[in-house]
C-alpha cells in the first residue's frame, strides 16, 4: 500500500486511467430509474473523484478521513448529530439554505436552522416574555411582518428561540425546562413585540470530532450572538433566520457561516432606569431591537 501519491502532475497514461475510472463509476448509475437520484450520484462521483485527483489524496489521508467519519457516527445519537455539525462548519448547511431561498425583492434573508428548535413551543401573547427565567439582560424586540409589496401580514406565526447568557439553550439542561423560546401571532397590522434576553455568543458543541477538526485547523467554535426566528404565513415562503448584534466581534468568524449583513441589527443598550416601551419595571440595563420581516411568496 502506498502512503504517498505522486504530487507531480500525472503523465498522460495515468490521466487516462484516472479519467476512465470516473467514467466507469459514473456510468454505474445509468440504469437508476429515478433521474434526480441518478444526477445526484453521478455528479457526486465526478466531484469526489476530481477532489481526490486534484489534491493527489494519499491512502493514509483517506483512511484518516474514514476514521473521522466513523467517529462522527459513534458520537451521534438522538440528542447529538455530529454530521449536521460537520455540514455546518463546512458551510454546506448555509450553502443549501442559500440555494433554496433565492433572493426575491426585499424579502428577509434566510440563515441556518441549527439544532435547537423545538416543536410545540409555548404561545406567548404580544408584549409577553419568552425568557421565563432564562438568565440574561432583558431585550425588547419589536417589528412587523409584511409581504414584498409592503402589505402587513396579520396572523403570521413567529417562532423565536435563543440561548441564555451562559450560552445554553433550555434543551441543553437536564431538568427539562422550557425557557427562552415561544411563538407569537402578528396582529391585524402585522406587528409583533415581546421581551427576550439580549443575545450573547456561545460555542457550538465542540467536544467531539468536529470540535477536534476546528481546533486542528485553528478555527473557533463560537457562534456570533443571535436570536432565532421561524416565520410562517399562508401563501408565503417559510422564513428561517436569525438576527445578529451589530458590534459583536464574532460577526466575521461565525463558526457556521450564518451571518449576512442584512441580518445584523442595532440592539440599542438602555441604561438602568430608562422607561420601557410597555411600562414594565426592569432592574438594571436592558436593550431594544427592531426587526421588520419581509416574506417572499411561497412559489418563487
Ligand atoms: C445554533 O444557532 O443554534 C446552531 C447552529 C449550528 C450549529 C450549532 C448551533
Ligand atoms: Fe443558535
Amino acid at each position: 500500500m502506498t502512503t504517498h501519491a505522486a504530487r507531480t502532475t500525472p503523465d498522460a497514461e495515468q490521466q487516462i486511467r484516472e479519467a476512465e475510472l470516473v467514467e466507469r463509476v459514473t456510468k454505474s448509475f445509468a440504469e437508476c430509474s429515478d433521474p434526480r437520484l441518478r444526477l445526484l450520484m453521478s455528479s457526486l462521483v465526478r466531484h469526489l473523484h476530481s477532489y481526490i485527483r486534484e489534491v493527489r489524496l494519499t491512502e493514509e489521508e483517506w483512511n484518516r478521513a474514514i476514521d473521522f467519519l466513523t467517529r462522527c457516527g459513534h458520537i451521534t445519537d438522538d440528542r447529538r448529530q455530529e454530521f449536521i455539525l460537520l455540514s455546518d462548519v463546512l458551510g454546506a448547511s448555509m450553502q443549501t439554505v442559500t440555494v433554496n431561498n433565492a433572493a426575491y425583492g426585499d424579502a428577509t434573508e434566510a440563515t441556518i436552522f441549527g439544532p435547537f428548535f423545538v416543536e410545540d413551543s409555548p404561545a406567548v401573547p404580544l408584549g409577553g416574555d419568552i425568557s421565563v427565567g432564562a438568565p440574561g439582560e432583558p431585550c425588547w424586540v419589536e417589528g412587523t411582518v409584511t409581504d414584498t409589496s409592503g402589505t402587513p401580514l396579520a396572523g403570521a406565526r413567529i417562532e423565536v428561540w435563543e440561548a441564555d447568557e451562559t450560552g445554553h439553550y433550555d434543551v441543553q439542561y437536564d431538568d427539562r425546562r422550557t425557557a427562552a423560546r415561544g411563538h407569537l401571532i402578528s396582529d391585524s397590522e402585522g406587528r409583533f413585540r415581546f421581551w427576550a434576553v439580549t443575545p450573547t455568543p456561545y460555542p457550538i458543541p465542540h467536544d467531539g470530532p468536529v470540535g477536534e477538526l476546528l481546533e486542528t485547523v485553528g478555527r473557533s467554535p463560537m457562534r456570533a450572538s443571535h436570536l432565532h426566528f421561524k416565520v410562517d404565513h399562508e401563501g408565503c415562503r417559510t422564513l428561517v433566520t436569525h438576527i445578529f448584534v451589530r458590534g459583536d466581534e464574532l460577526l466575521d468568524s461565525d463558526a457556521v457561516f450564518g451571518v449576512t449583513e442584512s441580518l445584523v441589527k442595532d440592539f440599542d443598550r438602555q441604561p438602568a432606569g430608562v422607561p420601557t416601551p410597555d411600562g414594565r419595571t426592569v432592574q438594571g440595563p436592558w436593550s431594544r431591537v427592531r426587526f421588520d420581516i419581509v416574506l417572499a411568496p411561497a412559489r418563487v
